[in-house]
């Protein structure tokens, strides 16, 4: 590196000042993944569609300059792992203010000394420096943040001129019935059966999920949370400063990906 730090050393620094962060200021969300955090390992990773989404997400990753990646609201850990499976080699710095989720992501990884998991509130200022980053993913987490536009504004702060900001966002249209059709769209009906039964005994997480998106849905209907649609969403990374370079569909259509430039 030209800078004279290893990014070992840098990802130690990094680490230790966001432990230094102040505790979450949302206690009732960050309990409510907490709970279902292994849940929704589980339900992830038999999902067709989530899984092909972040490994669809882990090939573009690939095809950018990926020397320095933040994932900011990491859950799981399952673009780590596709990641890794894929080879990624620079050093990745994975956020999220619930600690059930990034033990399981710590699992899932193993040792892997250039990916490191941490406990952050993204309702606060980022803890990095400006010009960091080569890239940075958000995926399906901005609409439970309280300004959506200001966390963009601090990803592009971070992101080095060049850098990518691969975003992910639930259609507003989209809801529990669709996400399970689009689950079964996705492939044929009969492995996705199969699927269910082999891990029948974890059929209680699947219900967990379940009720937890059907409480989304109406926090939705309620205004507690906002999904854009495709001209806000566009919009407001837009104000975020990005050039937006493509926008499609993701997760058999019940998501938006949008890559965007900061230059
Ligand atoms: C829908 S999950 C998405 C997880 C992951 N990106 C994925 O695609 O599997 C949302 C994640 O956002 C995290 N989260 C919610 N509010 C957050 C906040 N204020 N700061 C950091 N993470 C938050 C939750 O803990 C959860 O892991």
């Amino acid at each position: 590196m030209d800078d004279g730090l290893t990014t070992n050393k840098i990802i130690e620094d990094m680490t230790h000042s966001v432990s230094e962060v102040p505790k979450i200021l949302e206690p009732q969300m960050q309990d409510a993944w907490n709970i279902l955090a292994l849940s929704y390992d589980k339900v992830s990773t038999i999902s067709f569609a989530h899984m092909a989404k972040n490994h669809q997400i882990a090939k573009i990753i690939m095809g950018l300059p990926n020397d320095r990646i933040v994932n900011l609201g990491c859950g799981s850990g399952v673009l780590e792992k596709s990641l890794f499976n894929l080879g990624f080699s620079g050093q990745m710095v994975s956020l999220d203010n619930s600690a059930a989720m990034l033990r399981i992501a710590r699992e899932k990884i193993g040792q892997c000394p250039n990916i490191s998991f941490n406990l952050f509130n993204l309702n606060h200022k980022l803890p990095f420096e400006s010009n960091f980053f080569n890239c940075a993913t958000a995926i399906n987490i901005i609409f439970f943040l309280n300004q959506p536009l200001r966390f963009l504004s601090e990803v592009y702060r971070i992101l080095k001129p060049g850098g990518y900001l691969l975003l992910v966002n639930p259609k507003p249209e989209g809801n529990i019935i669709s996400f399970f059709k689009a689950q079964v769209n996705d492939r044929s009906i009969m492995p996705f059966i199969k699927e269910l039964f082999r891990n029948l005994l974890g059929i209680g997480h699947i219900f967990r999920v379940i009720a937890f998106q059907k409480k989304l849905d109406k926090m939705h209907k309620d205004d507690m949370i906002h999904y854009s649609d495709d001209d806000e969403l566009k919009s407001i990374v837009k104000s975020a400063g990005f050039s937006i370079e493509e926008f499609s569909e993701i997760q058999a259509g019940q998501n938006w990906l949008i890559k965007a430039v900061r230059y």
